[in-house]
């Protein structure tokens, strides 16, 4: 499974990718927002940071509009991904980028028709928003494993990138199911190397060690 981080801070990025998390990037407005930077800035100290692919959103809601901001997105660098809200308006700029040979990521994805609508569309990735249905008492992971079914039912070749990660059991339950990707925001990076036994053995393993003669 791949790990990307959902995040536009380069600073947050490039920790996380020090540590080998970062097999790519995904931004939003509101991520991109929180930098008080151009998004074209942003994109571009993302690309530069990370060979992976980097997730950037159009602000248009026409068709018209995402494909004109879509192209120009996609020329900042060469593993940009344009991030595309599904509707139908979406739907319409993910066949025409695609046919531009240009990836889109359809993003604010909550039911499985939407996620096979994407596939059907062609899109590169899907984002199913995991974390935003559980906030309502509804099960994400359940979305995620219904898109997996389906996804493999037809042999779509669309990416199944589980997002809106909130804690390390969506990531362990998106693993079982067989997600391709999660997008996890940085302070749930942190925490997955963390574990009281793992603290536990090496306090000892040192404690033990300072018996050892020198
Ligand atoms: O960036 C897409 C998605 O991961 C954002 O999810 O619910 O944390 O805003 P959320």
């Amino acid at each position: 499974m791949k790990f990307y981080i959902d995040s536009a801070d380069i600073e947050e990025i490039k920790q996380a990718n020090a540590m080998g998390m970062v097999d790519g990037v995904t931004t939003n407005p509101s991520l991109v927002a929180k930098t008080g930077r151009k998004h074209e800035d942003v994109i571009k100290d993302i690309c530069a940071e990370t060979g992976g692919l980097v997730s950037a959103e159009v602000l248009a809601t026409d068709a018209d509009g995402m494909f004109s901001e879509g192209m120009e997105l996609a020329k900042l660098a060469d593993n940009v991904v344009v991030k595309i809200p599904m509707s139908d308006e979406g739907l319409v700029a993910v066949k025409r980028l695609t046919s531009e040979g240009i990836r889109t990521n359809v993003t604010l994805i909550f039911s499985p028709i939407q996620a096979l609508l994407a596939a059907k569309a062609g899109a590169a990735l899907a984002s199913p928003f995991v974390g935003r249905l559980d906030d309502i008492s509804t099960n994400g992971m359940e979305l995620i494993s219904q898109i997996r079914q389906i996804y493999v039912n037809y042999g779509f070749k669309t990416e199944i990138l589980a997002a809106s990660i909130r804690h390390p059991i969506h990531i362990l339950e998106a693993a079982l199911i067989g997600a391709d990707i999660v997008t996890v925001p940085f302070k749930v990076i942190t925490n997955l190397t963390q574990h009281p036994l793992t603290d536990k053995g090496l306090a000892q393993f040192l404690k033990d060690a300072e018996k050892v003669p020198q």
